[in-house]
């Protein structure tokens, strides 16, 4: 089966397959560069990566109304069940929770992680394993060589990875990482929003993996990984 990848802007995604939507990150009110509209978003699962504003984004409203699971960092699962959701698989990095469609895995991320003024625990990054094919999305991180050991172990074919600078990797270093990685596609992520950071000529400049086919998703764009 197929998977459909429709990038949303900034770090978020819609991965749909058959009867499974999996929504990464979806900050949608407040990007100026996200295109779709929050109740016309559909999803199954909800993955987090960290609690900041640019991520966390529209999670309890599309979670709310269409009543999906979300996986997610222990803290922010807490704070999620005091907001009254209670379809949660609170997790950390390093484990893996078995969903519908595969699995979810979170990896750790060199980050910061606060929401609502609160601790919201360690960013991560996740692993979604759907319909055979696997996706690493970095979550906001800098560098660091296990991401070597992450490409080993879950072998992605798509890499979401970080390559505004600032706050994240910038392009040259999203570039290193996609090395260390080796998906078979890299998707440059969390630039252009904002003018703190890098804008899209920079990263197209800049993030040239050896050995990766990068794609540079607009945001709005969507293809199928057959
Ligand atoms: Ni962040
Ligand atoms: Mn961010």
């Amino acid at each position: 089966m197929s998977v459909n990848i429709h990038f949303l802007g900034h770090a978020g995604f819609v991965l749909t397959a058959g009867k499974h939507t999996v929504v990464i990150d979806p900050f949608i009110t407040g990007n100026p560069r996200c295109k779709a509209h929050v109740q016309d978003i559909n999803a199954t699962h909800i993955v987090l990566t960290h609690g900041h504003g640019d991520h966390f984004g529209n999670t309890i409203e599309i979670a709310e109304r269409t009543g999906a699971i979300v996986l997610t960092v222990n803290e922010i699962a807490e704070y999620l069940g005091e907001k009254g959701l209670t379809k949660l698989e609170p997790m950390n990095p390093g484990g893996r929770v078995d969903t519908g469609f595969g699995y979810v895995a979170l990896t750790q991320a060199f980050h910061s992680s606060s929401y609502d003024g609160r601790y919201m625990g360690m960013p991560a990054g996740a692993i979604i394993h759907l319909a055979g094919k696997t996706f690493y999305h970095t979550g906001d991180t800098g560098i660091f060589s296990d991401m070597k050991l992450i490409g080993e172990i879950y072998k992605p074919d798509v890499a979401m990875i970080c390559a505004g600078d600032r706050f994240t990797m910038g392009p040259e270093l999203a570039a290193r990482a996609a090395e260390m990685i080796k998906p078979k596609i890299a998707i440059p992520i969390h630039f252009g929003t904002f003018g703190l950071l890098a804008d899209e000529d920079t990263v197209r400049r800049g993030f040239k993996p050896d050995g990766v086919e990068v794609k540079l998703m607009k945001p709005g764009e969507t293809f199928d990984l057959g």
